[in-house]
């Protein structure tokens, strides 16, 4: 083999040009393989394109993984910190919105340029527009492309999940996994809005736009955030934290009114209700759970409101997931440098990864972190 790369990255996404520039900076000879004509195309609209690109608190705990420690190594050895120098260089300016949530002033733009910019000095090439047709190993990596056969050392698998296809996403990261011995925990829609059966389609989705603060819990993971009502069923980032832990056929609980409670007079019941939620929200809720007596049962009322729930029909799918939990199997791969424990040079980095983030800058996160600790190794 004609070993002219210390690497091929496939995929140049957020994890995929960090695991480039960060070996580039090691004097190692990167190549970066996508299929699209746009790298980065997912920062780009990340954060409402203002990329909420990591979070003051991370920890492994912040992450849905089958091994809850898996993400730790990599985590503390590529802190927030380490990326805001990084964008402080760049010179980015940036805000924290929600508790830790760190936003770009002006663009997501910039962290792709930034990002850029990194592999540029550290002569990484990027090749757009190629396809790859298939992977094999000799002494190296063979990748067979619709721009000819390219040879390295190393690869890195950085081809992201299946959320939203149109921006790209395939399953290849998961072929090539499977192709090389790996296990791959079953992808799933994660971050993503639920759709109402039926029954509660007609009750409740046309108050599509109403929102409030809730705590919404599935299983053990409680969030309390916002619930947006949609035309289909409910969003908001409360549901979209709860709709990664959810599987089909569990309920949904929903605390209307969280760590409040609801102890108006008998005779005033009826219109505090209208001020401590929505008032719309506040009407349809007293119909739905049967209150149409003047007087309400104010304790009942109280109870009732703190135990909402629903059993989804299902959520809107890999179109609208933010994020896809699943992926490559961490039993699988090395937790310092990412690279399969059988097959010495291949890596998986980013949401390829069965490591999937909250809502909040995490996923992103684990995507720097996980490519830096696979471009420090290679
Ligand atoms: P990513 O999907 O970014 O990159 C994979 C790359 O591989 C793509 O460029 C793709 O085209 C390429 N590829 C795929 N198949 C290929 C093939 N066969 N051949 C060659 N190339 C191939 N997270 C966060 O922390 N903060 C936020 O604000 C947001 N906001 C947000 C908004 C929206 C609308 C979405 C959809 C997602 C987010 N996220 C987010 C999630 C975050 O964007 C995501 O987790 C990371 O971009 C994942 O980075 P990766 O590099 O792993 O995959």
């Amino acid at each position: 083999m004609n070993l002219v790369y210390d690497a091929i990255v496939i995929g140049a996404g957020a994890a995929g040009l960090f695991a480039a520039l960060t070996a580039g900076r090691r004097g190692r000879r990167i190549l970066v393989i996508e299929h699209s004509r746009q790298p980065g195309a997912k920062i780009l609209i990340s954060g409402g394109g203002r990329a909420n690109f990591t979070n003051r608190r991370v920890s492994a705990a912040n992450f849905l993984s089958a091994n809850a420690h898996f993400a730790k190594s990599a985590l503390a050895r590529f802190t927030p910190d380490d990326f805001l120098s990084l964008a402080k260089q760049h010179h980015i300016r940036y805000h924290e919105k929600t508790v830790g949530q760190l936003f770009c002033d002006t663009s997501a733009r910039q962290i792709l340029e930034m990002l850029l910019a990194e592999c540029s000095s550290g002569q990484v090439e990027i090749r757009t527009g190629c396809k790859v047709e298939s992977v094999g190993r000799e002494t190296g990596f063979a990748v067979e492309t619709s721009l000819g056969r390219l040879e390295a050392r190393s690869l890195v698998v950085a081809t992201g999940g299946l959320s939203i296809p149109k921006l790209g996403a395939t399953d290849l990261g998961y072929r090539l996994a499977r192709q090389f011995g790996l296990k791959v925990v079953d992808p799933y829609p994660a971050l993503v809005p639920f759709v109402f059966g039926d029954a509660d389609r007609k009750r409740w989705s046309d108050l599509a736009g109403i929102s409030t603060s809730v705590r919404a819990n599935c299983g053990d993971a409680a969030f309390d955030e916002k619930m947006l009502f949609t035309h289909k069923g409910v969003s908001g980032p409360a549901m979209l934290q709860v709709s990664s832990y959810w599987r089909k056929g569990q309920a949904v609980n929903v605390d209307l009114m969280p760590g409040r409670s609801f102890e108006p007079p008998p005779q005033e019941a009826r219109r505090a209700l209208t001020f401590a939620l929505p008032q719309r929200l506040a009407e349809r809720w007293l119909a739905v759970e049967g209150f149409d007596q003047p007087l309400l049962p104010v304790r009942r009322v109280d109870a009732r409101l703190h135990e909402w729930s629903f059993v989804p029909a299902g959520t809107e799918g890999f179109e609208k997931a933010e994020v896809t939990g699943g992926g490559v199997s961490t039993a699988d791969l090395s937790s310092k440098t990412m690279e399969a424990r059988n097959v010495p040079g291949l890596h998986f980095v980013g949401e390829v990864v069965d490591v999937t983030g909250w809502l909040g800058g995490y996923n992103l996160h684990w995507a720097w972190a996980s490519a830096h600790a696979a471009g420090e190794a290679i």
